[in-house]
């Protein structure tokens, strides 16, 4: 069975093709960022726009480099929510048009279940029953998965998302937009150790986050700094990756306590990291070296999938398609779901092998 999975909630027009025998047939994705970066964030109407400008190139270019044509897809997996309204219109027009005129299955797939679903795409997939530290731009999510829709949240921020946190601490010391890449990058050449913040509701019980009193603390350091800053140069490039790898190492440190706490709670033996922010090479290598010591398995998603993108919408859509899940094409629905709660999902179980 081949799918098409078509992402389109935020400022990335994703589309791949996951065949559930043979896997990942192949993908494409335009990112947005550059049009955005003029303006320090996404713009959801222009965002909208550039969907619609791409959808039907990117299908094209994707028909080409897999050899297939429409003719062979047996159904269009979209994402329905959560994200921009506008930007998740696109997308579910486009899919739910294509599957009508095909006269094959649509289904609107919850793009925290595709990121979820991610490490899926590997060729050392994760079994079930496993612990998933979801950290993306708008969520950061710990939850409990028992098979595909299994999904019991164990703890959420109860404020910013640990990529939003990177995002809004980058705005601040300056740095282009996606912030969270950039602060990462200049937290390189940083002492992690040189800026004292907190590390938020670790004395607390619970699997919770919090990372706005974090974020607002480095941008009071970085006032102070600033305060007394004379205007050399390469004294301030040193603070500022100073500060962006005390920064990264307090969301880490976090992150990582909660995941412990999960890990402990559900007994599993098998910790996946995903979203964009999973991207994140010192809290890969910190969550490998925690594996290691407990001797739990780490996973993780290819670099190219940890960002949105269109294979884990095909891979989360073919799971439910196969289970033969479907959109109804003619009640006349929107197809999108903008806020949509991760636990209203059904779950269907394993329904095909990994094809790895
Ligand atoms: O999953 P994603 O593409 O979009 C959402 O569903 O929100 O995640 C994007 C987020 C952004 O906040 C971005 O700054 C962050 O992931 N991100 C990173 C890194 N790469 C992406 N944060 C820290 N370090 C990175 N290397
Ligand atoms: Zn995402």
């Amino acid at each position: 069975m081949k799918i098409l999975g078509c992402e389109s909630s935020c400022d990335e027009t994703g589309l791949a093709i996951f065949d559930t025998k043979a896997g990942l047939l192949g993908h494409v994705l335009h990112s947005q960022v550059d049009e955005h970066a003029l303006y320090g964030g996404v713009v959801p109407e222009l965002a909208s726009r550039d969907h619609i400008k791409r959808l039907v190139p990117l299908l094209n270019s994707l028909l080409e480099q897999t050899n297939l044509t429409t003719a062979d897809l047996d159904g269009v997996a979209y994402t329905q929510g959560p994200g921009l309204a506008g930007a998740l219109l696109t997308g579910a027009q486009f899919s739910r048009s294509l599957a009508f005129g095909l006269g094959i299955p649509a289904l609107g797939v919850h793009h925290m279940e595709g990121h979820l679903l991610a490490p899926m795409l590997e060729d050392s997939a994760p079994e079930f029953p496993f612990v998933c530290l979801l950290v993306s731009g708008g969520h950061t999510l710990l939850v409990d998965v028992t098979g595909v829709g299994g999904y019991q949240v164990l703890g959420e921020s109860i404020d910013d998302a640990a990529g939003e946190a990177f995002d809004k601490t980058a705005k601040m010391l300056g740095l282009p937009y996606p912030g969270g890449p950039h602060l990462a990058a200049i937290a390189k050449n940083g002492n992690p150790k040189a800026v004292p913040l907190p590390r938020p509701m670790l004395d607390r019980p619970g699997m919770d986050f919090s990372f706005s009193g974090l974020k607002t603390a480095a941008i009071v350091q970085h006032r102070q700094w600033e305060a007394q800053y004379l205007g050399d140069e390469a004294a301030r490039a040193a603070w500022l990756s100073d500060l962006a790898a005390s920064f990264e190492e307090a969301v880490v440190d976090t992150l990582l306590k909660k995941c412990v706490r999960a890990m402990e709670h559900t007994g599993y033996q098998r910790l996946v990291i995903s979203g964009g922010v999973s991207a994140n090479q010192v809290l890969r290598e910190r969550v490998s070296s925690l594996c290691a010591k407990h001797d739990w398995q780490a996973f993780y998603p290819a670099l190219a999938f940890c960002t949105d993108n269109g294979a884990m919408i095909a891979v989360a859509g073919a799971h439910r398609i196969k289970a033969g899940q479907h959109d109804d094409l003619v009640d006349g629905s929107l197809g999108v779901r903008p806020r949509w709660p991760l636990h209203e999902l059904s779950k269907v179980g394993k329904v095909f092998e990994n094809a790895g």
